[in-house]
């Protein structure tokens, strides 16, 4: 595991979308497994700048997002799905078509997962970008006894809901239900990045990349992976040291 620490957000925020962006530039095709959340925001708006520029294109590129919540009408501004084109494929030069995130208001949602199991089987993510939750939760993976391999429906931890909910008007509005990637499909991606920042993801990074596997911490499970790479800000780092 190479652990990189940050004095600024500004350096995070280049080397994490260096790293996209170098893949990309060898592999046009490549697939990229992407999460929303305030984590990876300052890379993709790099990314945008790279792609801007004409440093780097994803007119080839495929994009399988981790997560969705379910019964947000679409269109919500909080839908995962409107997040990634705000925060990202409005501005760069990927075909839309060429991207996915689950349904969360799909009419079979136990059938929206088996169908994005077997897109994921049939596309093989090249790079996975990745936030971790204050609970230790990678893509919607919350603590449990037992994890889920292949994508399914979850049932938000009161803590997960209370976190999003700064994106919301009240709390009553954040969704209860999620589909998520799961934990088998996280770590079949060739190449992992695990992008974290402040002081209130101090302990639970820590924990998660040198304490015990255990599916109580599910990113935890990342130790298990041969090629990942932790991007952190100082803040997040502090008991690496
Ligand atoms: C988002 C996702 C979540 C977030 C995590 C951290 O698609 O799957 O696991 O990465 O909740 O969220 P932020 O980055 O907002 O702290």
């Amino acid at each position: 595991m190479n652990l990189l620490t940050f004095q600024t957000n500004e350096e995070l925020n280049q080397i994490g979308a260096s790293i996209i962006a170098s893949l990309v530039q060898t592999k046009q095709n490549a697939v990229l497994g992407l999460a929303t959340g305030s984590s990876p925001i300052g890379i993709y708006q790099e990314l945008i700048r790279l792609n801007e520029k004409g440093y780097v294109s994803f007119k080839n590129v495929r994009s399988f997002n981790l997560d969705e919540y379910v019964g947000l009408p679409a269109g919500h501004p909080e839908t995962y799905l409107s997040f990634m084109n705000k925060q990202l494929f409005d501005h760069i030069d990927i075909n839309k078509e060429n991207t996915r995130v689950p349904n969360g208001n799909a009419e079979n949602l136990e059938q929206e997962c088996k169908l994005y199991d077997e897109m994921l089987a049939d596309a093989s993510i090249d790079l996975q970008v990745l936030g971790i939750g204050h609970n230790g939760h990678i893509g919607f993976n919350e603590p449990d006894q037992n994890l889920h391999g292949g994508t399914h429906i979850v049932t938000l931890k009161e803590e997960t809901r209370q976190a999003n909910a700064r994106f919301f008007d009240s709390i009553d509005e954040v969704p209860k239900q999620a589909v998520t990637m799961g934990v088998g499909s996280i770590l079949k991606a060739k190449m992992i990045m695990l992008v974290v920042r402040g002081a209130d993801k101090a302990d639970i990074v820590h924990r998660a990349l040198t304490g015990p596997i255990t599916t109580e911490v599910p990113a935890s499970l990342l130790q298990t992976h041969p090629n990942v790479v932790v991007l952190l800000d100082k803040e997040a780092a502090k008991y690496f040291h």
